[in-house]
């Protein structure tokens, strides 16, 4: 049987599928692979080791023998799960191992948003550093501030756990516990986006909702793109409505809103929520052993429930 990886993984991923005798074929170029060569190279094989930059829909289940696709992310928005279940193709993804990565990412973003770890370190090496000063790039104090959590899955739990050992105060908002979405938004001084991309979640935070957040209050995303309205959050930056952002992931990724570059008050990371050297290797060979599975038949150790 044959394999489709859309992307390098680490080794010890890569390892399993040959040890488990599949013929693999690779992309292995720069950048992810183009949808139309997706397509292509997925119309010869059974099962596809995908990422999330890769759109898994009808016109690639219909272009071949697929039966399993194994993701690569804990995120699935890139996958037509409908369209798998309609055609009977299993689906699994890679959730828990890079739940610590993802939640230290985020309280990075806090933190380097929050001190100004970004101008500060502009400042030293241009050479503006004059000396201590009481005045100089003063940041906001984290212990006795509201963190609001969208999103109270294992990430936005480790998130609160984090944020607590802080001296933060947590409050939380999803479909089935927590605060109201407009409580938490105009209470909190510092938000961060921790639920899936779904159409309920699209777009959660547009004008409006960005509107109601408290003056001066910080913005943090490493969840999906789209849950922002990317525009309408550069509006709400120019306007000196909000303090700050720190974004891991992009409206329409890897484009990122003109907007946002030129603003020191915001620190803009390139999708790097699990890239730890730790994380990476769980999350291969999670993906590599779910895709074998599948592939003989059984059921995926991690899998992504199907709608009916
Ligand atoms: C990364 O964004 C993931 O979903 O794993
Ligand atoms: C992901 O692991 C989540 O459930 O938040």
């Amino acid at each position: 049987m044959r394999v489709l990886v859309t992307r390098s993984i680490a080794e010890e991923g890569m390892t399993l599928l040959q040890e488990a005798g599949l013929e693999i074929d690779l992309w292995e170029e720069e950048g992810p692979i183009p949808t139309d060569t997706l397509r292509a190279r997925a119309a010869s094989c059974q099962g596809v080791l995908s990422m999330l930059t890769d759109p898994i829909d009808a016109a690639l289940l219909d272009a071949g023998p697929i039966r399993a696709v194994a993701q690569h992310a804990v995120g699935v928005d890139n996958i037509d799960l409908a369209a798998c279940s309609a055609r009977g193709v299993g689906v699994s993804h890679t959730p828990g191992v890079l739940t610590a990565a993802t939640a230290d990412l985020a309280m990075a973003l806090l933190l380097g948003v929050g001190r100004r770890l970004r101008e500060g370190d502009a400042l030293v090496r241009g050479g503006g550093f004059l000396g201590w000063a009481p005045t100089l790039l003063r940041g906001v104090d984290l212990e006795g501030a509201r963190l609001g959590i969208v999103g109270w899955g294992r990430i936005g739990k480790a998130v609160a756990r984090r944020a607590e050992a802080f001296g933060m105060e947590v409050v939380h908002h999803s479909r089935s516990s927590g605060i109201p979405l407009d409580t938490l938004l105009g209470t909190s001084d510092v938000v961060s986006l921790h639920c899936p991309l779904t159409a309920d979640t699209r777009h959660l935070l547009d004008a409006a909702a960005l509107g109601r957040m408290k003056p001066g209050a910080l913005l943090i995303n490493t969840a999906r793109g789209p849950v922002v309205d990317e525009a309408a959050l550069v509006d709400a930056l120019d306007s000196g409505h909000l303090g700050g952002a720190g974004l891991d992931v992009y409206e329409d990724e890897p484009a990122v809103h003109p907007g946002l570059l030129g603003r020191d008050d915001v620190l803009l990371m390139p999708h790097l929520g699990s890239a730890t050297w730790g994380t990476r290797r769980r999350m291969a060979r999670m993906a590599a052993g779910d895709l074998i599975a599948m592939l003989g038949g059984h059921p995926a150790a991690h899998p992504v429930p199907l709608p009916a």
